[in-house]
């Protein structure tokens, strides 16, 4: 007979993240750990592979500026800690780039698991290149998923989070391509009083329902 496996259901824009206390390379960590703070967690499929080590040093030269908005960083991969710290002490001995951020060894898979890291179709063993944008409410607000074969943009993940910033900051909403200093969205009207009343505001509107403004 089939084994009955519960389905566990990943989280979604909008979901609580899901708690977690995980062996790692700078000892153990638990989600609330980083209550009050934003978190990229983001996994790799596996330690000594080139994508995941040019990821990893592009992760290491935006850590500053992660910092600066008050982001911290969490990888993970289903591989031991001990290989870890080897792969983390080989990228800095051959390639010079130190690793400032911890890695969770998730070897029994339950990290991976409660965050739908594991993407069968793509690798039945490895986690793919997932990154969670986490609030400091410990909410779920952005989630990137890239195949085994593609590293990451590090300057999307960058503005994702100064997007997802200037929208709690002002209320507003971002077009495409936004970046810092650009013109931002006017969320749409919900009445007609709404709708006419902001003609008046001064905004940049193409029509009633498509203002911009400067912030
Ligand atoms: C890499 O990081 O180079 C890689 C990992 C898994 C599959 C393909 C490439």
């Amino acid at each position: 007979m089939e084994e009955l496996q519960e389905e566990i259901r990943p989280p979604r824009i909008g979901d609580p993240a899901p708690a977690f206390e995980a062996v790692t390379t700078q000892g153990t960590i638990k989600l609330e750990d980083y209550k009050g703070s934003w978190l990229i967690l983001f996994s790799h499929p596996a330690d000594f592979t080139p994508v995941c080590t040019t990821e990893f040093m592009a992760f290491a030269e935006i850590y500053e500026e992660l910092q600066k908005r008050g982001v911290e960083l969490l990888g993970l991969s289903v591989d031991s800690v001990s290989s870890h710290i080897a792969w983390v002490r080989n990228v800095e001995e051959k390639m010079g780039v130190k690793i400032p951020f911890p890695i969770i060894a998730d070897l029994n898979k339950e990290v991976s698991l409660s965050y739908g890291m594991l993407h069968e179709g793509e690798s039945k063993t490895a986690t793919v290149r997932c990154v969670f944008v986490i609030d400091p409410k410990q909410v779920v607000r952005a989630i990137i998923y890239y195949p085994l074969t593609t590293g990451r943009n590090m300057a999307e993940i960058l503005r994702l989070l100064d997007a997802l910033q200037t929208t709690d900051q002002h209320g507003v909403a971002t077009p495409a391509n936004w970046k810092p200093g650009d013109m931002v969205v006017v969320p749409p009207p919900n009445t007609q009083e709404m709708a006419e009343e902001r003609l008046k505001q001064g905004y940049e509107c193409k029509d009633w329902y498509f203002c911009m403004k400067k912030l």
